[in-house]
């Protein structure tokens, strides 16, 4: 049975979300597919002509986006529909075949819709030896350049040129394996110098790779396609490439940011919630940061527990880091619980500049937050007073909403669109456990 992919909830652009602080967080909260893996597990499989099936696939807008841009490249979707008594939040099964490339331009309309979706030019020019594929938008968090990904298919012996806002890559003979050793650590470009290595002729070897888990995952489903991998999860990968890779079968790794963000709606309300089928392994450090801010925190085989009884929120330091250290995509919501720290608390962000803006809308709910350049100091306050706010990225809008669930009264969080690319069913999953928290559909 297929079904269309499915996005988020109502999901309109104007939707908000109504927040009554106050109530603990009791229960359990099911863990989605990681966001930000299952995006380059689906552009693999622009690498074979075979069918690569991704299952505990997360429904986000993100994900529908992607089969978007996918599907003009030529990729034949279809999801499997549920069955008799699963679970409303039970992950999708996505079957994406790339049986023919029709199109090797990723156009302006669909890749500044997300900026992940740059990262099909590796797979492209590695199976077709050429792609068009616009520059990106995305999230407002910064400049986020392109640099790593062009320097790096060219030392692979792509020909690169920026025509009208495209990056148009050429390898008439097919890539060549290289050494492509990157300036500073990116997610984005260990995944598509990774993928675009597989089919690569000879050894790559990629120097100051991102260590993140779902790099890891990605290696994963590549070996499962066939590909000769290794060294993922360390800061070489070494890639032997290969003809032609097969179809596979791959479970989507849990969400490590999604797993944090409730660990620290927890934090903040208080309560007892088991986080199902969420891996510790995959976020020590913010696991770490929680248990120094009060917070117990158990690993079972049914996932995380995480406790926090009346006593107080203990200000923590943090600074962002690639994995293994403090994850920029826990920023936001970590500043959040910190607003409610018994004292001050200094949060340095690393990876991205202009990472900030919840700042402003944090202390529209009374927060006590002055920015220094790449550093905030927040000092703790005893109440936060609810107030309508804006969400204005995708983890700065779960921000506001952590903020909210620990405010008096009531507090909007207006254009949840943001939200809605990232996490799934937020507002169902927090109800369940006790929230007094509703979509507003406009
Ligand atoms: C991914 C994640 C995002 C996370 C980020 C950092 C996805 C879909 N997104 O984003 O949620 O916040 O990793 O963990 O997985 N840079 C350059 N030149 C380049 C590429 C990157 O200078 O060519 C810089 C960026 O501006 C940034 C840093 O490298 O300062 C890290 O960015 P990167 O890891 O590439 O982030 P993304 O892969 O876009």
């Amino acid at each position: 049975m297929t079904a269309p992919v499915r996005g988020p909830g109502s999901g309109k652009i104007m939707d908000s979300i109504k927040v009554v602080g106050g109530a603990e967080l009791n229960g359990v909260i099911p863990i989605s597919g990681a966001k930000n893996a299952t995006l380059p597990l689906m552009i693999a499989s622009l690498l074979t002509d075979e069918t690569l099936t991704l299952t505990n696939v997360p429904r986000l807008r993100d994900v529908a986006q992607l089969t978007q841009i996918l599907s003009n490249h030529g990729v034949d979707y279809s999801v499997n529909g549920k069955r008799n008594g699963q679970d409303e939040l039970a992950g999708q099964t996505l079957n994406l075949t790339a049986r023919e490339i029709v199109d090797t331009t990723a156009p302006y309309e669909l890749v500044s819709k997300m900026r992940a979706s740059f990262w099909v030019i590796g797979p492209l020019v590695a199976r077709m030896h050429e792609a068009r594929v616009s520059l990106p938008g995305g999230c407002a968090i910064g400049t986020r350049p392109v640099d790593f990904f062009i320097d790096g298919l060219a030392a692979l012996g792509a020909d690169i040129d920026i025509e009208a806002g495209y990056v148009v890559v050429r390898a008439p003979g097919g890539l060549k394996g290289a050494r492509v050793e990157f300036p500073k650590v990116s997610v984005g470009a260990t995944h598509t110098i990774m993928m675009a290595a597989t089919l690569a002729e000879g050894e790559t070897e990629i120097v100051n790779a991102a260590r993140e888990p779902e790099v890891v995952d990605l290696a994963k489903c590549l070996k499962a396609m066939g590909a000769e991998i290794e060294g993922e999860g360390t800061s070489t990968i070494r890639i032997q490439g290969r003809q032609r890779l097969h179809g596979a079968r791959h479970a989507v790794v849990p969400d490590r940011i999604e797993t944090g963000t409730y660990a620290m709606a927890v934090a903040m309300t208080g309560g007892n919630v088991l986080l199902q089928g969420a891996q510790s392994d995959l976020l020590e450090s913010a696991l770490d940061t929680l248990r120094q801010a009060g917070v117990e925190i158990t690993q079972s085989a049914e996932g995380i527990r995480v406790y926090r009884n009346g006593n107080g929120i203990q200000p923590v330091d943090v600074t962002t880091e690639p994995f293994p250290g403090f994850p920029t995509d826990l920023q936001a919501q970590f500043m959040a619980l910190m607003t409610r720290a018994g004292g001050s608390s200094r949060i340095t962000e690393t990876i991205f500049e202009n990472r900030f803006m919840h700042v402003q809308e944090l202390a529209r709910l009374g927060a006590s937050i002055q920015v220094d350049g790449r550093t905030a100091t927040v000092e703790g306050v005893s109440t936060l007073r609810g107030a309508p706010v804006m969400a204005t990225d995708l983890r700065a809008s779960v921000s506001l909403v952590i903020a909210g669930l620990a405010a008096e009264g009531e507090t909007t969080v207006n254009r949840v669109y943001h939200l809605d690319r990232g996490f799934e069913r937020l507002e169902d999953k927090l109800t369940r456990c006790g929230a007094r928290i509703e979509r507003i559909t406009n």
